[in-house]
């Protein structure tokens, strides 16, 4: 199999005090691991045990009879997504490419913040919320359950989780709060710029989706 076992980029307690360590650790180990094993074992032996997850989870989507190996393998790919959305210290206003074209979009950090929380507390149940790249600007979507912007032709430059696994030891049914915590303490602008640079340098037919502002390298920084 060509897919990775899931990890963080930092250690279970260095988002702490916004994000506790409990709920990493529960977070990886008895979710996403557990997606990881069940679509491990789903893999072996078929026509997509050699792929990529991200083919996997293209070759499964529209097949009725796959959605649970999809589902599975979705979920992994969105928790990969979820951690490098976060970072020790982040949070604030955005920076870089990203926030020239969250102001072009929104009109400000301040507008950008209010529909992003509005999308979570609008958002029934389970799923996701995303800040993607679609034809040529930023937008603020969600999806239900597993769902994921890879098989909807987005470029997904931030994804938070919107299952109650994700807040409920630390903020129990507070969604908001979870939400203003990642805005405000957690989320890693520089992996959105990061993606979107990639995006932006990438030669293949998404030319026409390109950001129109012009990229400033020293000011996507590294983690
Ligand atoms: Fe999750």
């Amino acid at each position: 199999m060509n897919i990775e076992s899931p990890g963080m980029p930092y250690n279970f307690a260095d988002l702490e005090p916004a994000m506790s360590r409990d709920t990493l650790v529960f977070h990886l180990l008895r979710h996403q691991r557990v997606c990881f094993d069940r679509m491990s074992a789903m893999l072996r032996g078929t026509e997509f045990a050699t792929l990529s997850l991200e083919e996997v989870i293209r070759a499964t989507e529209r097949n009725p009879a796959q959605h649970a190996l999809y589902r599975y393998a979705a979920e992994v790919w969105n928790h990969n997504l979820y951690w490098r959305s976060m970072r020790p210290r982040g949070g604030g206003v955005a920076s870089g490419l990203v926030g020239d074209q969250i102001r072009a979009r929104f009109g400000s950090h301040e507008r950008f913040v209010r529909e992003f929380k509005e999308a979570a507390s609008e958002h029934f149940g389970s799923g996701w919320l995303w800040l993607v790249w679609r034809a040529g600007s930023l937008e603020i979507v969600t999806t239900s359950n597993a769902g994921t912007p890879l098989v909807r032709g987005d470029t997904a430059l931030l994804a938070l989780d919107l299952w109650e696994h994700a807040y409920y030891l630390d903020h129990q049914n507070r969604r908001s709060a979870y939400v203003s915590t990642f805005l405000e303490e957690l989320v890693n602008w520089d992996h959105a710029n990061r993606t979107l640079a990639e995006l932006n340098s990438s030669s293949d037919t998404r030319a026409a989706a390109r950001p129109r502002v012009a990229l400033e390298p020293e000011r996507v920084g590294i983690l």
